[in-house]
């Protein structure tokens, strides 16, 4: 069995010097290149329906397109502090509450002026991120169409592939145009990236990329339309969501079937590789590269929200709201003697486990054809 050592890089989950030296250290380079190690598989079994549940949702896909030049309004003007007032209502420090009242902490004096500043790097760093991590589902979603053996996952994928498109684009159109250009991608989350392709068993895309990265990626879009106001990033993500919803269902349905016959041994391989992606990404959200652009001292940062007590981190807790049902559900949480839930324990998500599940919830999600239905109405 794997120790943290194998699994992270590093013994201890919360070793400061070990997060904070994991630092994008080329934010110039334009072209990244991470070898696939996957074989290509050809199906010769056409029968369309053969697995009744990704015939479904490849039908779904199919009627559910939307054109993010034409179905959204970027006439609407962006104005990056309003949005950001409205964001952070009356409570300026949100999640950095327990940070702002610390003897040591590097936001004490921070006044109305900073507090704006930071949200303003903080919602583009986090659109940013989400960009790049649209750039790995797309990437992820190709090499599924080659790897997965059955066809209607093979058809359903190639739908998932127009979406991420998709996605990337108006993340990218939004950054550029509304805000002022982009963040690089932050060094954990592409770290959890290149290990998610470099995978050369065909489920792992999916673990990794349906069941973690767009699982956190589903809560955290679902947080920012709660909060936000401004029309234009309310409608993107909305649709967004709609398609995503669709992604993390085609994991859960998947992975279901094939989880069933695995080993505990080949369970546990899972689990590791869940824990990896779900430190991964409590690490990234500790938004390194906003602290250093705001001139904070970061190394201090990072220190204080480790230390932050459970109860007051609602909110990086919430980003795990769908992973660990969906986790459970593929029965990840309790294989080989629950490892996976005693280390979801330790990270302190667990409570979500019985949260309602992804498997069908696309449906309510389907942004486009109520809009469609409302606009033929
Ligand atoms: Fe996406
Ligand atoms: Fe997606």
């Amino acid at each position: 069995m794997a120790s943290d050592q194998d699994i992270l890089g590093r013994a201890d989950v919360n070793d400061l010097e070990a997060i904070i030296a994991i630092a994008n250290t080329d934010v110039h380079e334009a072209i990244h290149t991470v070898e696939d190690n996957a074989d290509a598989i050809f199906t010769w079994d056409y029968e369309k329906g053969a697995r009744p549940a990704l015939n479904k949702l490849y039908e779904k896909a199919k009627t559910s397109q939307w054109n993010g030049e034409t179905d959204l309004d970027w006439s609407i003007d962006v104005d990056p502090e309003k949005v950001i007032s409205e964001m952070q209502g009356s409570n300026a420090a949100g999640p950095f509450q327990w940070i702002v009242e610390h003897p040591e902490s590097p936001l004490k004096n921070f006044g109305d002026k900073e507090w704006t500043e930071l949200g303003v790097e903080s919602l583009n760093w986090r659109l940013s991120q989400f960009m790049h991590g649209e750039q790995g589902a797309l990437i992820c979603t190709a090499k599924i169409v080659e790897t997965v053996p059955w066809s209607d996952a093979k058809y359903y994928a190639s739908t998932q592939v127009m979406d991420e498109a998709r996605h990337v684009e108006v993340f990218a159109k939004y950054l550029q145009d509304k805000l002022t250009g982009y963040y690089p991608i932050n060094a954990h989350l592409k770290m959890l990236l290149d290990d998610i392709v470099a995978d050369s068993r065909w489920d792992m895309t999916y673990l990794g990329m349906q069941i973690m990265v767009e699982g956190l990626a589903l809560a955290a879009f679902g947080f920012m339309y709660q909060l936000t106001d401004e029309p234009l990033l309310k409608k993107l993500l909305r649709y967004v969501m709609s398609d995503e919803a669709r992604h993390v269902a085609f994991g859960v349905l998947s992975l279901k079937e094939y989880y069933a016959e695995l080993s505990d041994v080949e369970m546990r391989e899972r689990q590791e590789f869940a824990f990896e992606a779900a430190v991964r990404m409590r690490d990234r959200f500790m938004q390194q590269e906003v602290w250093e652009r705001m001139g904070v001292d970061g190394r201090k940062m990072v220190k204080l929200l480790l230390e932050t007590p459970p109860d007051q981190q609602i909110f990086q807790q919430m980003l795990f709201s769908k992973i660990v049902p969906n986790c459970k559900k593929l029965g990840l949480l309790d294989a080989s003697d629950q490892w996976l839930r005693h280390r979801f324990e330790e990270i302190g998500v667990i409570q979500f486990e019985d949260w309602a599940d992804t498997g069908e919830e696309y449906l309510e999600f389907d942004a486009v054809t109520q809009d469609r239905a409302e606009a033929g109405a």
